[in-house]
C-alpha cells in the first residue's frame, strides 16, 4: 500500500516437516518405494494436514479407516501425538488427538501387509472389501478417496453400513471427487488412473457423482454436513465432507473451516505514516 508500511503477524503452523519426515520414517523398514510414497503424499496431500488444524478427531476416538491403504493415516496421527508430546506443537493450533484407536481395512493385501510393518500397538489392519466386511463399532469414520472405485449401489450401501456402525453421535469424514468439477474432476480421475497402471492394476470404471448428490444422499441419510475444498495446491476437484449424526449436530459442527489456523498467515496491517505508524 502506498505511504504506508505494513507489519507482517505471523501465526505457527503446524511443524509439517518433521510431522512428515516423523510419519514416513516407519515405511522405510517396507523398502525405499514405500517410504518416498509415504513422504510425497504426505507432503502434496492437504487433508492430512487440515484435518490437525480444524481439530476434526476428537480425543479418545475409535476411528475406522475404509480403504485405508497403506495405513498413512495412523502414521500421521501416531507423527502428531509424539510431535506434541515433545513440546513440538504451537499453540495457536488445536492440540492433536489423544489416546485413539484405528482399525483400517482395504481389499489390497499389498498395502495392508505394508501398514502392519507400522507396528502400533492401537492400530489393526486388515485385507478385506469394506462393502462385505464386518465394521463393528467406531466413533469416527474417514473414507478418502474410496468411494470413486465402487459402484453408485454400493456406495449407498457402505455408506448405511458406516451409519449403523458410528452409533447416534458419530462423525463420518468422507472425501471425495466432485463428479461436477470439470476438466479438475477428469484430471483427477487420469490421476487415479496413472497411480493404479504404476502398481500394476487396470481400473475400468470411476463412479464419481456430483456434490450436491454426494450432499443430498447424506443428508436423507441423517448426517448433518458442511464441506470445504481439499486440494491444497494441486487442480484437482476434491471435497472433504464433515458429516455429522446426532440430534446437536448442527451445534457440534461449528464453522468447520482451516482457515483459523491455516499455513503461516500473514496478517497485513496498513499503517498511517501521519498518525506515527498506528495501525489505520
Ligand atoms: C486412492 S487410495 C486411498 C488410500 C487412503 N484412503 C489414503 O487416503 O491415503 C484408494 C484405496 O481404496 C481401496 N479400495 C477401493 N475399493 C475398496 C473396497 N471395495 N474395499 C476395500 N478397499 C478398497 C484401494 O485398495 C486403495 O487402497
Amino acid at each position: 500500500m502506498r505511504g504506508a508500511r505494513s507489519q507482517q503477524v505471523r501465526r505457527r503452523d503446524l511443524p509439517l516437516p518433521e510431522l512428515i519426515e516423523r510419519a514416513a520414517a516407519p515405511y522405510r523398514a517396507a523398502g525405499r518405494f514405500a517410504w518416498h510414497f509415504a513422504r510425497g503424499k504426505l507432503r502434496w496431500d492437504p487433508v492430512f494436514a487440515d484435518v490437525l488444524r480444524i481439530g476434526l478427531i476428537p480425543s479418545g476416538c475409535h476411528i475406522l479407516d475404509l480403504g485405508c491403504g497403506r495405513g498413512l493415516l495412523a502414521a500421521w496421527l501416531q507423527a502428531a501425538q509424539a510431535c506434541h508430546d515433545e513440546g513440538l506443537w504451537p499453540d495457536d493450533q488445536p492440540p492433536p488427538p489423544q489416546s485413539l484407536s484405528l482399525r483400517g481395512i482395504d481389499r489390497q493385501g499389498r498395502d495392508i501387509r505394508c501398514a502392519q510393518t507400522l507396528g502400533y500397538a492401537t492400530a489393526v489392519f486388515e485385507e478385506g472389501d469394506i462393502y462385505a466386511a464386518d465394521l463393528g463399532h467406531a466413533d469416527v469414520a474417514v473414507i478418502w478417496d474410496v468411494m470413486h472405485f465402487l459402484t453408485w449401489d454400493r456406495q449407498e450401501t457402505i455408506l448405511r453400513r458406516v451409519k449403523t456402525a458410528l452409533g447416534p453421535n458419530g462423525l463420518l469424514l468422507l472425501r471425495i471427487g466432485n463428479g461436477r468439477g470439470g476438466w479438475r474432476y477428469r484430471l483427477s480421475q487420469w490421476n487415479d488412473w496413472l497411480m493404479a497402471a504404476l502398481r500394476g492394476q487396470l481400473l475400468r470404471r470411476l463412479y464419481g457423482r456430483s456434490i450436491e448428490g454426494w450432499l443430498k444422499t447424506l443428508t436423507q441419510l441423517g448426517f448433518t454436513v458442511d464441506h470445504l475444498p481439499m486440494n491444497g495446491t494441486m487442480p484437482f476437484a476434491n471435497i472433504l465432507l464433515v458429516a455429522r449424526l446426532g440430534p446437536g449436530a448442527h451445534d457440534r459442527q461449528g464453522p468447520v473451516r482451516p482457515t483459523p489456523a491455516i499455513p503461516t498467515v500473514v496478517l497485513s496491517i496498513p499503517r498511517d505514516p501521519q498518525a506515527g505508524g498506528a495501525p489505520l
